[in-house]
Formats: structure tokens, C-alpha cells, sequence
């Protein structure tokens, strides 16, 4: 009877969705607890790639439930595509995919909000996804929210209609023009068609579920510095990606979770704007943007590139409560003379070991160590025993600093490519 939650520990993109594909064969429920279209999660197996937006990563497993949960935000139109990919695949999801009736629903007016939202703050802008997350967030927290449940009362047309007027409004004062036309009427056909997936109470499922001594599994999005009350804020996104979140999103008591497993990079990337101490602008991270094929799994945008940042996955870990943590991405590292490892920060003249709370890269340099590097391509390896000794001293470098177990080591893109330590 436990839940176990699984989340990013940096600033998103860390490979959550290989891991929970990879590990989903230990649950019997893999539920989405926030964010939303925002979110890109890659599985890759059989030669084949899959980029999931809403839908949790166990749904190639046909032995696991999967449940969109309440503190998920749905665009319709993106979850048809994405049910259209799974389709084209021949993977079939109609017996295990469940959508909380409470989740709330982007309209197409609340992306018109988002676009209008970035293009006023000009260079201060977030770098959003643009794909309405913000505005559905806060029409939810404004008690004006459409949720999915509401599809199935008659009052729903009223409800869209009633909540369209008010964002027009809103645009208006942004002078914003939006064409809704067609997007509306390709939005009511998604509608139509997600009613065919189950809408369920999730929360008495999964209470149901502990109380049969089943074996939750909860899905994040995002990552930890992107949380909107401990990320970077104001370049955070509008919910929270931490393991409390996991308890508002699904309706899970805090005392019901047992393992938190951790996900990070072997380095550390970050897409949109915002404070990125470990950042380089130079060939080094060029190098690792290459290696690591760093292009946003949402938007492809090209991801920035930096060395790993100690005090932000350690602030990470405390604020997530990690038990076990799950190094992705370290195929990639293989061919740098020397590895950084930045382990505190001057700011202000001082050396210091947390992230402040004007955090600016203006302000603060990082210090780093350094961890002589690797050559060999570990990206075949199979077993820690064939590993080069380079690469195993960091391993233990990290894991010391951490004060934490790294679990599992991912080696490359691939289901295949991942090693239980
Ligand atoms: P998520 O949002 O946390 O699920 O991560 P994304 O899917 O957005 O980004 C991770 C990217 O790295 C994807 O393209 C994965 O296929 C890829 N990936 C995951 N693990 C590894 C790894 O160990 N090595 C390499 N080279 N790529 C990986
Ligand atoms: P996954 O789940 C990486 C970033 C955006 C932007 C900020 C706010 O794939 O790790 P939003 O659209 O939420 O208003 O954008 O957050 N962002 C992500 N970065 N991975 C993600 O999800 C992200 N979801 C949002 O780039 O900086
Ligand atoms: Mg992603």
C-alpha cells in the first residue's frame, strides 16, 4: 500500500519519461499529478520514439492503469494527438487510460491569454510554452476554471461561453486580436472525442487502490526549479511540480508516500528564461547541446547547457523529501577532459551554498571542482562492473555530496540503455 512519486530535480527535461516507462512494470496505477501540454516526456524502445504531453508514460505497459489526475490542466486538442500517435503505433489505451473529472480544461482562449502574457513583458518574458498553462491556472485558482467533469453537465456550453467572453475582455486590454473560429470548432470535436475515455473520481480510485495494497506510481512534469513557489520564480511555471504537489494533484495523503525518486541530468539544461548559474555560453556547452541532442521535446527549442549545480540538487532533495535518485544523460559526458562540478556560489562577495532569493546570474558565479573525465562511450555499457573508473569516481563524488543512493543510471535514449546499480 504505498504511493511513490517521481519527479525532475532540475529546471524539467531530466528523462522523467523513461523512467517511469522503465520502472512501470512495479505498479499497478501510474497517475499525472500537475502541469500540463507543457510537458514533453520521450520513451524510446523497439526503435521507436514516443513524445507524451498528457497521457502518463506507463501506457505502454497494458498491465498498468494510467490516470490523468486532478491537478493536471487537459487541452483537448493536444491529448487527440496524442491518442492519434498511440493509435497510428497500434498501442492500444483503451482499457487503461482514465481522466480525473476533476482536472481543468484549456480553452482555446486561455493560449491567446498566454501569447498576449508574453508578448506585454517583451525581454522580461517567461519563455512560456505558450501552450495556455498559466491563464487555465488561474482561472482555476480564480474559481472561473471549465473542468472535465463539466463536459458531462449541460451546462457546459454556457460555462465555455461565459469564460470565452471574459478572456476577450482580457485581450482587449491587451489589444490582442484572436481568430477563434476554426480553433473552437476543432476543439468541441476533441471533447467529443476524449468523452470516449473513461472520466472517473480519481481520487476514491486510488484510495480504493491503497486500500487493496496496490502500488501507485506518481508521474511529475516539470522539475523542482521550475515549482511555482521554490522554482525560479517569476521563471517557474503555475504548479507545483514538488512532492506535495503529488498530494493536491491526485488526492493522496502525505503519510501514503514512501519512495521519492529523483531524477536529474548528468549535467543540467534549462529552455525558457530565467537564472541559470552554471550556464556556459561557450563551446563546452555547445558541445553537450550537440551530444545531448538538447532541443525541447515541446516546443524544439534549443535547451541551454550548464555544468551540475550541487546547491540546487541538494535544495532539491530537501524540498522533495528523495529517497533514491535516477543520473540521466551520462552517455553524454563521455569526451570532456574534465568534468565541473559546481558545489557553491559567490554572491555578493561571499561564498555561499544556497540558492538566495534575488537569485541573478549577474550576481552570482559558481565555484566548481573538477572530476577528471572519461573517453570511452559508456552508452553500450550494460553493468557498473565494465564502467570506466573515471566515470564510477564520480558517481561516488555525487553520491557523497548528495547523501543519497543514485539507483539507476541511464546510459542513453533508449528503454534498454538503463542500469540498476
Ligand atoms: P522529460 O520531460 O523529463 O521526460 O524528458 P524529455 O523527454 O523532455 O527529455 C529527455 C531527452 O533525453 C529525450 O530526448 C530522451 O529521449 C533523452 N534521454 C533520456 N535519457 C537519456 C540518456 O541517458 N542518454 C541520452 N543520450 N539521452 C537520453
Ligand atoms: P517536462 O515535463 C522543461 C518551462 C518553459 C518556461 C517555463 C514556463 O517535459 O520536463 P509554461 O509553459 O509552463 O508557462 O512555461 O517553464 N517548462 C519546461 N521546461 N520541461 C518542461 O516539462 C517544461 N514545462 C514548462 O520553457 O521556461
Ligand atoms: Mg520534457
Amino acid at each position: 500500500m504505498k504511493v511513490d512519486v517521481l519527479l525532475g530535480l532540475q529546471w524539467g527535461d531530466e528523462g522523467k519519461g523513461k523512467i517511469v516507462d522503465f520502472i512501470s512494470n512495479k505498479y499497478d496505477i501510474i497517475a499525472r499529478f500537475q502541469g500540463g501540454p507543457n510537458a514533453g516526456h520521450t520513451i524510446k524502445f523497439n526503435q521507436q520514439k514516443y513524445v507524451l504531453h498528457t497521457i502518463p508514460s506507463g501506457i505502454f505497459n497494458e498491465n498498468v492503469n494510467n490516470i490523468i489526475g486532478n491537478g493536471v490542466v487537459i487541452d483537448p486538442v493536444t491529448l487527440c494527438a496524442e491518442l492519434d500517435m498511440l493509435d497510428k503505433m497500434q498501442i492500444n489505451y483503451k482499457k487503461n487510460l482514465f481522466i480525473s473529472r476533476k482536472a481543468h480544461l484549456i480553452i482555446p482562449t486561455h493560449k491567446h491569454l498566454d501569447a498576449a502574457s508574453e508578448i506585454a513583458k517583451g525581454k522580461d518574458k517567461i519563455g512560456s510554452t505558450l501552450r495556455g498553462i498559466t491563464p487555465t491556472y488561474m482561472d482555476k485558482t480564480g474559481r472561473n476554471g471549465l473542468r472535465i467533469g463539466d463536459c458531462e453537465l449541460q451546462s457546459f456550453d454556457k460555462k465555455l461561453q461565459n469564460l470565452t467572453k471574459k478572456h476577450l475582455h482580457i485581450l482587449k486590454h491587451y489589444n490582442y486580436k484572436a481568430d477563434l473560429t476554426k480553433q473552437i470548432d476543432v476543439w468541441f470535436k476533441a471533447i467529443d472525442r476524449i468523452k470516449s475515455i473513461p472520466f472517473i473520481n480519481s481520487e476514491y480510485v486510488f484510495h480504493d487502490a491503497l486500500s487493496k495494497n496496490k502500488n501507485i506510481l506518481a508521474e511529475g512534469a516539470q522539475g523542482t526549479l521550475l515549482d511555482l513557489d521554490f522554482g525560479t520564480y517569476p521563471f517557474v511555471t503555475s504548479s507545483n511540480t514538488i512532492a506535495s504537489g503529488a498530494c493536491n494533484g491526485l488526492g493522496i495523503a502525505p503519510n501514503s508516500i514512501k519512495e521519492v525518486i529523483g531524477i536529474f541530468k548528468a549535467y543540467c539544461t534549462r529552455v525558457g528564461s530565467g537564472p541559470f548559474p552554471t550556464e556556459l555560453k561557450d563551446k563546452t556547452g555547445d558541445k553537450m547541446a550537440k551530444k545531448g541532442n538538447e532541443f525541447g521535446s515541446t516546443t524544439g527549442r534549443a535547451r541551454r547547457c550548464g555544468w551540475i549545480d550541487l546547491p540546487a540538487l541538494k535544495y532539491a532533495i530537501n524540498i522533495n523529501g528523495v529517497t533514491q535518485l535516477s543520473m540521466m544523460k551520462s552517455d553524454v559526458l563521455s569526451g570532456f577532459k574534465t568534468i565541473k562540478v559546481c558545489t557553491s556560489y559567490n554572491y555578493k562577495g561571499a561564498e555561499i551554498n544556497y540558492l538566495p532569493y534575488d537569485l541573478d546570474d549577474e550576481l552570482i558565479t559558481p565555484n566548481y571542482t573538477e572530476i577528471e573525465g572519461w573517453d570511452e562511450d559508456i552508452s553500450c555499457m550494460t553493468s557498473m562492473n565494465t564502467m570506466p573508473k573515471a566515470f564510477l569516481k564520480y558517481i561516488d563524488f555525487l553520491e557523497k555530496e548528495l547523501n543519497k543512493p543514485i539507483s539507476i543510471i541511464s546510459v542513453g535514449p533508449d528503454r534498454s540503455q538503463t542500469i540498476f546499480k
